[in-house]
């Protein structure tokens, strides 16, 4: 049971939940004493990673359940919204606490390229936006009409600087960026007279699987470190912390808002 005024026994539920700022997220969360819903996709390859962040999870005494799965899948996320509602239930709950919208699967092909295989093709662009944007609208569409959230639950959504700037083979991800901002301030907006937060945080950037995806990482990296005010990279835990503080049931005015989680690194650029 979870006592209105303390984060002890609430549910959070992570989109992208096994790796990156989803993985630490949840550690973070859980060892606050929050329950963790988390949906990820991995194969046989990043099995492990999966398993050992249920096992820190469950290492604190918090429940983990989590769903191997497409989170853009319609079928698949009504199932698992049933099965998170039935497993709320059994704890006496109804309500999603916190969702964070943290997947990360990209196209990172420039727009221009002789050979049309190795653009940005129409598939890649909307499977980019599908993922990285519009699956924040269903997940929240859904889960507010199953009363899954509701007064007070906080939603987060990870966006970068790529919204605004431009990169290299980051032009599917950089529209999916500006597509999930828009999405989020929609969102805070018409959630609002429900008592739901809605907030986006910019980290900065952060070494993790999709950082080592992009063209040109190293150099990313390299630039990060160096333009940085605090002269290092963002870490998976600075925004784990942020959102665990933030998620305290005494904060109940922050809607709408984009919050730089990068040390200062978007004042340098
Ligand atoms: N790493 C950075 O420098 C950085 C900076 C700013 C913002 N971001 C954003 O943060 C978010 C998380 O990125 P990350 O760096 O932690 O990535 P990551 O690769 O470490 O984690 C991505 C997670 O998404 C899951 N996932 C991917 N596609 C999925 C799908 N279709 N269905 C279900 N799960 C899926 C993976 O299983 C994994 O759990 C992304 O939106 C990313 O753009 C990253």
């Amino acid at each position: 049971m979870s006592d209105n005024n303390s984060l002890q026994g609430k549910w959070a539920l992570i989109l992208g939940a096994s790796s990156g700022f989803g993985a630490a997220t949840a550690r973070e969360l859980a060892s606050r004493g929050m329950n963790i819903f988390g949906v990820h996709l991995d194969m046989k390859m990043t099995k492990q990673r999966v398993l050992d962040v249920i096992a820190d999870i469950e290492a604190t005494g918090s429940q983990a359940v989590y769903f191997n799965m497409s989170a853009t899948n319609a079928r698949k996320r009504a199932r698992a919204i049933n099965k998170m509602k039935e497993t709320l239930a059994a704890s006496g709950q109804e309500q999603i606490w916190l969702m964070m919208h943290s997947l990360a699967f990209g196209n990172l092909k420039p727009f221009i390229a002789d050979d049309p295989n190795d653009a940005v093709d129409q598939k890649a662009m909307e499977m980019t936006l599908d993922v990285m944007a519009h699956s924040l609208v269903y997940w929240t569409q859904d889960l507010v009409r199953e009363g899954m959230l509701s007064r007070g639950s906080r939603i987060w959504s990870m966006t970068s600087e790529g919204s605004h700037r431009v990169i290299l083979g980051y032009g599917a991800v950089s529209a999916a960026k500006a597509a999930l901002e828009s999405h989020t301030r929609q969102l805070a907006m018409e959630l609002g007279p429900q008592g739901i937060l809605v907030n986006c945080i910019q980290a900065g950037v952060t070494d993790t699987p999709a950082l080592r995806m992009i063209p040109g990482h190293d150099q990313i990296i390299e630039a990060s470190v160096r333009r940085n005010p605090g002269n290092r990279m963002t870490r998976p835990e600075d925004v784990a912390k942020t959102i665990a503080t933030l998620a305290d049931p005494a904060i109940e005015w922050i809607s709408g808002s984009i919050i730089f989680v990068d040390g200062g690194e978007e004042i340098t650029a």
